[in-house]
């Protein structure tokens, strides 16, 4: 299973959980949050697409505690107001297994690499034109690829909520930052700018950003730093 990272049997249905830290469930927390505004709020108007390119088994359990919590992908599909579609990337086998199972047919489960060029794609296909996306890329590091953000996005409407984890923030501030980051700095509108550094120094280990469409659509007519 998926290096560096544990898990465990769910004590509800025996299926790989995520062992996670309370600052999950409070990044999971403002993604729900984003979730219900983004299919609320444009209902009559668009259909809606959830990526998630690193879904994970879709159950998380909390380390302390062994207190159980829905993964993103379970947030997605049991909103309230649903998604028109939604697709759920992960690339290992026993736990995209595990999460075609808990999704129920609600969701397409892919097993494959994010960064998979003919994936990429394919999912370019499922926004079109006339739908509006919702990706969320939960880095574990730098996992999904700024060439694999730029194409998803390319004249596609796609708000991006991306992990970063915090460690590696403070690194790349304290030792210049990497051409990956200030790249997406850059196409993202400037998040450098909106403190996300110093909100990472305080306690989360993680810190998730927002990107909505319009902020990124025009930062890419921008040219990247070279
Ligand atoms: C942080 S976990 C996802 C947690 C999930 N978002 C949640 O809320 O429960 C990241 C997942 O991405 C998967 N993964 C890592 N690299 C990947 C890649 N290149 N393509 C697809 N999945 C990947 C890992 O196996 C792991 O399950």
């Amino acid at each position: 299973m998926s290096g560096g990272s544990e898990y465990r049997a769910s004590a509800a249905d025996g299926l790989p959980a995520r062992v996670s830290g309370a600052w999950a469930r409070e990044k999971l927390e403002y993604l729900a949050k984003y979730m219900s505004i983004f299919n609320v709020g444009i209902k009559n108007k668009w259909e809606r697409v959830y990526i998630d390119l690193m879904a994970g088994p879709g159950r998380c359990v909390e380390d302390d505690t062994g207190d159980e919590f829905d993964g993103s992908p379970l947030l997605a599909v049991n909103q309230k107001e649903p998604f028109t579609e939604t697709v759920l990337v992960e690339g290992d086998a026993a736990l995209a297994a595990a999460l075609r199972q808990r999704v129920e047919g609600r969701a397409t489960v892919v097993e494959a690499d994010c960064n998979h060029t003919a994936l990429i794609e394919q999912l370019r296909d499922r926004l079109g034109y006339g739908r509006l996306g919702l990706a969320f890329a939960d880095n574990l590091g730098l996992d999904v690829t700024l060439a694999t953000l730029l194409t998803l996005t390319q004249d596609r409407k796609v708000d991006l909520c991306i992990t970063f984890q915090v460690g590696d923030l403070k690194r790349y501030q304290d030792n210049g930052w990497p051409r990956h980051l200030l790249e997406m700095q850059s196409a993202s509108g400037g998040w450098r700018e909106r403190g996300a550094p110093r909100r990472a120094a305080a306690a989360l280990p993680c810190q998730s950003f927002f990107a909505p469409s319009t902020t990124w659509g025009c930062s890419r007519q921008d040219p990247l730093p070279r």
